[in-house]
């Protein structure tokens, strides 16, 4: 399977996705200037919310990049307290952008699945503010709520997903569906580089642990996007296109998997 960074996968909609990504949480250098020297490197697809303070940094960038706004991909997210409809628009507005090319419900409501929020999405695309339009913390039933009541599939749900802390039952039901998990925080915050399997995976391949749980995920068809703040992580993290993981390896990856969350939480899947 041949795959570089410009490589996409394909969503049921029939548009393209970059198949890595920049997380900006917490991005805590000078957002545009990181995320330029990001989008330089070739990053495509950058990841924010409304609630990151990352929008205005990353329209300052894209303005500055020397490469067409299609080429780029935004995702970004609404709380689950907004009027969805109104949060489009006013993250368009801190972005300085036309379009947004995923727009996600960032969490389940406390109660219920979000319905309008997912209806006041659904009006966003039809009015072309947005292309696409997914999920993100979504469990399966909570996602078959939202199909059965307004029969439009997320193209995405973007989940915390690490050889420590994924499920192979998310990873079928989504194949089932064509809908393309986005990992979110892949590396695992740093809390699990040093773990001793991982890291004999690395030494084997001659690369980071950081870049075999990057690799782990391009080879699993998952999208990760990893944060950094730091050149060097950010440079680090583009070098998994030049190996390979053995399917031996991928199965000693894929026995690490304790349900492991590095935000603490108890991952909900089915
Ligand atoms: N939808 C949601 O609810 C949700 C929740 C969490 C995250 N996210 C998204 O997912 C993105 C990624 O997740 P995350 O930020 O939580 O965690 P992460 O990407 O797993 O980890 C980020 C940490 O890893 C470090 N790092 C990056 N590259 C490295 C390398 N090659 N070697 C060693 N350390 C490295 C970074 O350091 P430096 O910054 O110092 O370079 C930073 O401390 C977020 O930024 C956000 O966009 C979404």
């Amino acid at each position: 399977m041949s795959m570089d960074l410009n490589s996409t996968v394909h969503l049921h909609s029939g548009n393209r996705m970059p198949i890595m990504g920049l997380g900006t949480w917490q991005l805590t250098l000078e957002t545009a200037e990181t995320v330029l020297y990001a989008v330089n490197l070739g990053y495509r697809l950058i990841d924010t919310s409304s609630d990151y303070g990352t929008q205005p940094g990353i329209g300052e960038a894209i303005r500055k990049a020397s490469i067409d706004r299609e080429a780029l991909y935004i995702t970004t997210k609404v709380e689950e307290t907004d009027d969805s409809y109104e949060r489009t628009k006013s993250n368009l507005d801190e972005l300085g952008l036309s379009y947004i090319d995923l727009m996600l419900i960032h969490r389940p409501p406390a109660t219920g699945a979000g319905e309008e929020l997912w209806e006041g999405l659904i009006k966003a695309k039809n009015e072309g503010l947005v292309k696409d339009i997914g999920v993100s913390n979504y469990s399966i039933p909570l996602i078959n709520k939202l199909i059965e009541a307004s029969g439009e599939v997320p193209t995405v749900n973007q989940i915390e997903w690490s050889p420590f802390g994924y499920s192979q039952e998310m990873l079928d039901y989504s194949k089932g569906k064509g809908i393309i998990i986005q990992a979110y925080s892949p590396l695992t915050r740093t809390l699990r580089l040093d773990d001793e399997k991982l890291n004999q995976v690395a030494e084997e391949h001659g690369k980071s642990p950081a870049q075999i749980l990057i690799r782990w995920n391009l080879q699993l068809g998952t999208v990760p996007i990893p944060k950094a703040n730091q050149k060097k992580h950010l440079e680090e993290n583009l070098g998994v296109f030049d190996f390979a993981i053995s399917q031996e390896d991928m199965g000693l990856l894929n026995s690490l998997n304790e349900y492991y969350s590095s935000l603490g939480w108890s991952l909900q899947y089915v």
